[in-house]
């Protein structure tokens, strides 16, 4: 029997979606058979440009993704099926996407007529108690954080011939008051058309529905969930969308056809359907709901007077903000100046590896000059140097503190905040997190909160989120292609207008226990506080509510009895109205669970002893449990269905707990080019790594990747660029350069019309370092894998990220240990340091990245290529490294007298007692050529091997000439044209 752990492979949507269709050139569009259509689209038209192609993956005939929002606590049950139509099984995916904020609830497959469920467990124990934790910064999503983010839930499966599989999946969410809305997400991407699509949204609220907005299918690379959701100027909800509504009441579908969908995407990625809404409030304490022993209270006050704010911008200017990114941040902070209230005070820092202060020592009013000298300011801004994230908060707090201290006797109440903007990981001043962390708090000492924003991949967003944590603020990301201006303007209107400060939200004591968050640092116009609690004696039948907060003059305290009862039978009454259905039994006691974890979760993150924290994660994870939340402290197990030889499906077998899951693996160390762990000749091949966050692997019914070790063979073409190749039949080693060109893409491998494999690598170049005798150096920036069999699939390499295309695109950054399987290929990731692709099981290649942290003008992030295994490589293959796989080489020695213009001779001690004045040489075909004994250091500097160096670009080393191995574009597959590879 086969378990699995359940992946959930994070991955924020903007990198998930197809960028571009440069591989996709068989993106493919379903055979549709008339009865599978839905006959409402009866003239179907095919666009001209989708190619009709058989291909064997199996069919989605239905998907419908139904989400009930009871009070802002959205149910969403996914269900999907597929079918198989061919005789032969085969590998059927589920792909959906999550927003980050949801939790899944249960996820359940019927293949072949067999139910699979799936558990939530524990996560086990971890070595190291940090060891998955820091892997993945990037992609790590955290609780606290999640909008507009979303994560990719995917499983594959084996579908027994003629067959069926159908997937079942919950997830539940509260969603979150934003600038005056609430925003429900529903990713729609079956990544085919659908015979049957259904989109189902319902809302029931015990308040009046305000605001209601369909917004267009929002796409593309950024998630704009700040923008008006004006996608390519389209307005209003996609068609075929219907809406009724009462007051409190909402139902929305949006069920395209076929042919509506395809005039959408023809590869069937519509978008994220976004449902927007608000509803009235009441003055006063908020409204207050009771069902089953628990209650949930939402607090929202509006017209309330503005609180001034005291604010100072933090400023990465590292070089890295060059370009994009410090335009766009001076857009926003433009935009920002002119919204500033005239009883708000500010200041800018700005941090490299220099802190500079626009105004040292105070803050100042918003006046007409001071915004003036401020955008003259900011507009001089030119970013340089380093990354001094200690050093810039440390200044930014003190000159907040100071201001502070100085206006002790001011009786207005104001609220005080930091906005702090990085791009980069700390690199000059202090370095270590958990410094920074500490300076910080004492730094701030609770006297103002402290709000991060990250921008882009290369960001430490754990340490930002913590530094934000712990001093009553919130961490935002701006993803890497991203409108970074409209971000951050949108994340600064979210704060920019504080109402309150110091809230306490309080009940009476004897009726209620566990309640969760209820101390609030600042509410913030457009937003929410949402307490809820468990009532611990339901005989007592009312329910004191207290609020107390702080407003620009005055504090405010706001009381109220609630009936229990009262309010439970108004609840039940609404419920039934709406006939909310059965998500709607208990839906405030999930919506506590669903708090409480987030809370739990929140508390480790800032806990400062080891045993506070493992009691914040046996709270959570208990929690998780009770609820069957799926949360980074929980992981779900699915068994498998296993597909026999002749494509039906095995028996199901006794018990399924016999398996338990394959424990985590340890991930590997974040290593750079300087520390690399690398083993020399055998490449440690981790077990399949543990992938980012929450939970694991992906596979598919194939084997796992073993657990051996790989050996790696020399041939590689490695630095700037040296190519090795071993020779195995004459047990000689022989080395080369190829001064390529910049821009040009060269032929590694090619073996097309055997085994169907292609190795290219793109070039780019650097200024040669002082005194060398070339012109430039050049690095392979980009190299691709094409295997064309079984199955066409293609991996694209970068330093920074792989991307996979094999029936689907998948974006994986190089920074997290990812394992993925499919039919075709293995892929490993060891995080930053290697990549291992296997395809059919005998060709193996490892791809190291090389990263600088401190480049020198002449380096550059590069990749090396590494052959481990040929052995499924044809004798045809041909390429710089692939014409010599099978090549009988010879080693022999030129006479003295031999004619050769400029070459030195050698007179040395070669192997045994030949000692002569002559010249070494390689025989190969029927070519002689001349060499030189050289040493090269190979696998990241870790080994050294003494190789017989060809001069002058390998010429007639190499079949034909540097010219023959330029190819046309990074997936050209064509074969050594200049007549076959002769032996
Ligand atoms: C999960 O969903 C399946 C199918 O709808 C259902 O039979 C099962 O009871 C659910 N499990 C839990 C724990 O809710
Ligand atoms: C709103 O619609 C729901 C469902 O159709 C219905 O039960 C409810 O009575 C309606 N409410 C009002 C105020 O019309």
């Amino acid at each position: 029997m086969l378990l699995i752990v359940l992946v959930l492979y994070l991955c924020p949507v903007f990198q998930c979606q197809t960028e571009d269709t440069e591989l996709s050139e068989d993106v493919g569009f379903e055979e549709y058979t008339i009865s599978d259509m839905d006959p409402n689209s009866a003239p179907l038209r095919i666009p001209r440009q989708v190619k009709t192609t058989k291909e064997t993956k199996p069919h989605i005939q239905e998907l419908s993704v139904q989400t009930t929002i009871i009070s802002r606590y959205a149910f969403t049950a996914v269900s999907c099926s597929m079918l198989n139509r061919h005789s032969a099984a085969t590998q059927g995916v589920f792909q959906f996407y999550i927003p980050t904020a949801a939790y899944i609830t249960n996820f359940t497959m019927i293949v072949g007529g067999r139910v699979f469920p799936s558990q939530v467990k524990a996560k086990e124990k971890k070595m190291k108690k940090e060891g998955g934790e820091n892997n993945g910064k990037k992609n790590k999503n955290t609780p606290e954080q999640s909008e507009g983010e979303m994560e990719v839930f995917r499983m594959e499966v084996t579908i027994p011939g003629r067959n069926r599989a159908m997937f079942l999946l919950t997830y539940e969410e509260l969603l979150q008051r934003r600038l005056g809305r609430y925003e429900h997400v529903i990713s729609v991407r079956p990544m085919q058309l659908v015979s049957r699509l259904s989109v189902g949204v319902t809302i029931v609220e015990h308040s009046r529905i305000t605001y209601l907005e369909v917004l267009p299918l929002r796409n593309g690379k950024t998630p704009s969930s700040n923008g008006n959701g004006k996608a390519d100027g389209k307005v209003g909800p996609p068609v075929s969308t219907v809406v009724n509504q009462n007051e409190t009441f909402c139902k929305i579908s949006f069920t395209p056809n076929i042919a509506q969908q395809a005039k959408i995407a023809t590869n069937g990625m519509l978008g994220e359907f976004v449902v927007r809404y608000d509803v009235e409030r009441e003055i006063g304490i908020g409204d207050v709901q009771v069902l089953d022993g628990h209650f949930v209270h939402y607090f929202a006050p509006k017209d309330l007077p503005v609180v001034s704010k005291n604010v100072v911008f933090v400023i990465d200017t590292s070089a890295s903000m060059v370009g994009t990114k410090i335009r766009q941040t001076k857009e926003a902070l433009f935009t920002i100046l002119r919204e500033l209230r005239p009883n708000d005070h500010f200041n800018f820092v700005t941090f490299s590896n220099r802190i500079r202060v626009w105004q040292p020592g105070k803050l100042v009013p918003v006046t007409p000059n001071n915004v003036r000298d401020a955008k003259k300011f900011i507009y001089m801004i030119s970013p340089t140097g380093g990354t001094d994230i200690n050093g810039g908060i440390q200044t930014g707090s003190a000159l907040l503190s100071d201001y502070l201290s100085s206006k002790e006797e001011s009786h207005h109440n104001s609220v005080s905040l930091i906005i702090f903007l990085t791009d980069g990981r700390p690199t000059v001043g202090v370095v270590q997190s958990p410094v920074i962390i500490g300076n910080t708090k004492a730094a701030v000492q609770e006297r103002f909160c402290l709000f991060t924003i990250g921008m882009g991949d290369d960001v430490d967003y754990r340490l930002l989120e913590r530094m934000s944590l712990e001093n009553c603020g919130t961490m935002r990301r701006i993803p890497e292609d991203a409108d970074a201006s409209v971000m951050l303007k949108g994340f600064y209107d979210e704060i920019g207008t504080p109402l309150l400060s110091d809230i306490r939200v309080e009940y009476s004591e004897d009726a209620v226990e566990y309640i969760t968050q209820n101390l609030f640092t600042n509410y913030f116009n457009g937003s929410e506080l949402v307490v809820a609690g468990k009532l611990s004696n339901r005989s007592s039948d009312s329910l004191h509510v207290q609020v107390t907060a702080s407003n620009s003059e005055r504090s405010i305290v706001l009381e109220k009895d609630v009936s229990i009862h009262e309010q439970e039978q108004e609840t039940e009454r609404r419920l039934a109205e709406a006939e909310a259905g059965p998500n709607a039994n208990g839906y405030v006691e999930r919506l506590w669970g669903y708090l409480s974890v987030k809370d739990g979760l929140k508390g480790r993150l800032r806990s400062q002893t080891s045993a506070e924290r493992e009691n914040y994660t046996q709270h959570a994870t208990n929690l998780s449990l009770t609820y069957n939340f799926l949360t980074p402290l929980t992981q779900m197990i699915v068994e498998k269905p296993q597909v026999l030889a002749d494509g039906t499906l095995a028996q199901a077998q006794k018990e399924a707990e016999a398996t338990k899951a394959p424990p985590p693996a340890e991930s590997s160390n974040q290593l750079s080019e300087d520390d690399n762990s690398l083993t020399p000749q055998s490449l440690q091949r981790n077990q399949p790594p543990k992938p980012i966050s929450a939970v694991s692997k992906a596979t598919s019914g194939v084997s796992k990747p073993a657990k051996t070790s790989v050996t790696l063979s020399k041939t590689s073409a490695d630095g700037d660029p040296h190519f090795v190749v071993e020779v195995p039949h004459s047990k000689l080693t022989m080395c080369f350069n190829i001064n390529g060109e910049p821009g040009h893409i060269l032929r590694l491998v090619t073996d097309h019309k055997h085994s169907g494999v292609t190795v290219n690598g793109a070039l780019i170049g650097a200024p040669a370092p002082a005194g060398s005798h070339k012109d430039q150096r050049t690095y392979f920036s980009t190299i691709t894998i094409v295997a064309d069999k079984p199955r066409r699939s293609y991996i694209e390499v970068t330093p920074q990220k792989v991307i996979l295309d094999d029936r689907e695109r998948m974006i994986l950054p190089s920074s997290s240990s990812i394992s993925i399987e499919t039919a075709n290929l293995a892929v490993v990731i060891i995080a930053n340091t290697n990549l291992t692709v296997t395809i059919q099981g005998t060709i193996q290649f490892v791809i190291l990245f090389h990263h600088y942290k401190n480049p020198a003008p002449y380096q550059r992030d590069h990749l090396g290529f590494y052959i481990a295994n040929s052995k499924g490589l044809s004798k045809e293959t041909h390429g710089l490294l692939g014409q010599f796989l099978y090549e009988d080489i010879g080693l022999t020695q030129l006479p003295g007298n031999f004619s050769m213009a400029g070459v030195n001779s050698t007179q040395e001690t070669l192997g045994k007692n030949i000692t002569l004045t002559s010249y070494p040489a390689l025989k190969l075909k029927d070519r002689t050529v001349t060499v030189i004994k050289k040493s090269r250091r190979i696998y990241s500097g870790k080994q050294t091997v003494d190789c017989w160096f060809a001069k002058n670009n390998a010429a007639k080393l190499i079949d034909g000439q540097y010219s023959d191995y330029v190819v046309s574009h990074l997936f050209d597959t064509g074969d050594w044209a200049n007549g076959t590879n002769t032996h």
